[in-house]
């Protein structure tokens, strides 16, 4: 059995105050869950995350890195730097970043590697915008997208990859994709590792929705058949609602 992953991504949210806040204020809510509960804040709320989140079942991560491992690149962050003060997760290709900071299939693989070198576990985001989805282009987008993100990584090194599919038209707009819908672009993404890498890798690969989850809608998704659980933007914001997404089985 596969168990079930919620992440928030926070984005360009929250202040450190506000993050420490949050993080009280969650923790008693989710203490009882069996699923992993994960946060994902901006850089300058890492540290006073882990440090709030410390002995809690709350696993903090970062939303992006850079792929080198350390050098003349300003402003950016490496994998190195969050492994070093506790961050155990990190997004990686997030489609905002492939959108509007030219980060593209080639970039999302490399920084996979450094992840993994640097013992982070990366969720990688797939997902088609509204205009492929209308063509027909949907399976053949993520398989791609999916297959080059894996391009040289070994089974064993799957086993902390996370994938994160997110329809593009669903991010943020309040469209969520119908459970069928999700669960059959995931049940394609798994089908594209089981070619890669066969049935047993694949059946254990956590693959999440992302796209407009709420509580509303976060049981009717995570019950099907392949969604393990999901990315979480807009209603990650708020540490009550945080929580009946995590709680969707209670
Ligand atoms: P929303 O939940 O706000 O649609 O965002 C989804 C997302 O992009 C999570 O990474």
């Amino acid at each position: 059995m596969r168990r079930k992953v919620i992440a928030g991504n926070w984005k360009m949210n929250m202040l450190p105050n506000e993050a420490i806040a949050f993080i009280e204020s969650l923790t008693p809510l989710v203490k009882d869950t069996e699923n992993e509960v994960i946060l994902c804040v901006p850089y300058t709320d890492l540290f006073y995350s882990l440090l709030t989140a410390q002995g809690t079942n709350i696993k903090i991560g970062a939303q992006n890195m850079h792929f080198e491992e350390s050098g003349a690149y300003t402003g950016e962050v490496s994998g190195k730097m969050l492994k070093c003060i506790g961050v155990e997760y990190v997004i990686i290709g997030h489609s905002e970043r492939r959108q509007y900071f030219a980060e593209t299939d080639e970039t999302v693989n490399k920084k996979i590697k450094t992840a993994l070198a640097n013992e982070l576990k990366p969720i990688v985001c797939v997902g088609e915008t509204l205009e492929q989805r209308e063509s027909g282009k949907t399976e053949e987008i993520i398989t791609t997208q999916t297959r080059l993100a894996l391009d040289g990584l070994s089974s064993e090194q799957l086993s902390n990859v996370i994938i994160a599919y997110e329809p593009i038209w669903a991010i943020g707009t309040g469209k969520t994709a119908t459970s069928e819908d999700a669960n059959n672009s995931i049940k394609a993404i798994r089908n594209e590792v089981a070619k890669l890498y066969g049935d047993e890798v694949a059946s254990e690969m956590i693959i999440q929705y992302g796209g407009s989850v709420k509580s509303s809608n976060a049981k009717e998704l995570f019950t099907t058949s392949d969604i393990d659980g999901g990315l979480v933007g807009g209603a990650s914001l708020k540490a009550d609602e945080f929580a009946k997404i995590v709680n969707y089985n209670k």
